[in-house]
């Protein structure tokens, strides 16, 4: 994997050098070249059965006590356009459709999307797409990023190329709703080393913080062959939520500490809950 990457960054330099020399193609397309080798961890981990299985027992009365919450909090009528970014399998978008709304779920995960798509009605729909690019311009009322599906990239700047593309998807005023781990309870009560078992998987699993991201190590056998997986989120904090939210013109308008909408607490709270409107 080191050696794939060295050989894909040393190929990656001398071909943008070429390429700026002979200004005949964007540099950009020795990115992709590069890509094709090497897939990023949240491209192929997530889309994994061993991903499923491992999180098969995810909390989906939880979302859906969430969602509804959401709706009630935030008022929205029936047929309310609903972009549900990161959806995967679907489980907020299926409730979000049975209270009304027009639901667009998306996600980089195939397997996921496919799953997602046995739910599908004319008004929920599901889709593979990358949440770095934009689809519709001003077209959504409001755009869901739930349960920590943010702050994956290698690259800071993509985390703004999200948020410039969720607001240039939402409608004037429109909605945006950010749900990602409480990063400093994460951090405080991390649990460094876990067995699971799920079906008939065992998963050894170890964490660490390095100062920026939380790293979640996945050892396992299957059919004589090992695996080894690495979930890698950056430990985004309030601080850094508000300046990336206000610098891309948002406004942030509340703060929540958990699903059942209660406040944000730094130390206590599990989650941290974003309300912020396109201003
Ligand atoms: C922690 S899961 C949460 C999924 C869903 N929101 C839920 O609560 O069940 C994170 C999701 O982000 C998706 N993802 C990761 N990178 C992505 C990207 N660049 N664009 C779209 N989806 C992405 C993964 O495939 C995965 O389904």
């Amino acid at each position: 994997m080191f050696f794939l990457k060295t050989l894909c960054n040393s190929v990656k330099t001398s071909l943008t050098l070429w390429l700026k020399k002979s200004k005949c193609v964007s540099p950009t397309v020795s990115h992709y070249i590069c890509k094709m080798e090497s897939k990023e961890w949240f491209e192929s981990w997530f889309d994994t059965t061993y991903y499923h299985a491992l999180y098969k027992n995810r909390d989906d009365d939880e979302a859906k006590l969430f969602v509804t919450k959401l709706v009630q909090f935030l008022n929205l009528e029936a047929r309310t356009k609903i972009l549900d970014l990161a959806c995967g399998k679907g489980r907020h978008s299926i409730t979000l459709n049975e209270l009304g709304m027009d639901v667009l779920g998306v996600d980089l995960s195939k397997n996921s999307i496919e799953r997602a798509k046995k739910h599908e009605n004319e008004t929920l729909k599901f889709d593979v797409h990358d949440m770095r690019d934009p689809l519709s311009i001003d077209h959504f009322d409001a755009v869901f990023n739930l349960f920590t599906s943010f702050g994956y990239f290698d690259d800071y700047s993509d985390n703004e190329k999200v948020i410039r593309s969720i607001h240039q998807m939402l409608k004037a005023e429109g909605i945006l709703v950010l749900d990602f781990m409480n990063s400093e309870k994460a951090i405080s009560t991390l649990v460094l080393n876990e067995i699971k078992n799920e079906d008939g998987i065992e998963f050894s699993i170890n964490r660490n913080y390095d100062g920026k991201h939380i790293y979640k190590n996945i050892q396992f056998s299957d059919a004589g062959k090992s695996f080894q997986y690495t979930e890698r989120v950056q430990a985004l904090k309030l601080i850094d939520f508000e300046n990336i939210l206000i610098s891309h013109n948002f406004q942030i308008i509340h703060t929540f500490g958990d699903f059942n909408l209660n406040p944000f607490d730094e130390k206590t709270s599990d989650r941290l809950i974003l309300i912020a409107t396109k201003k």
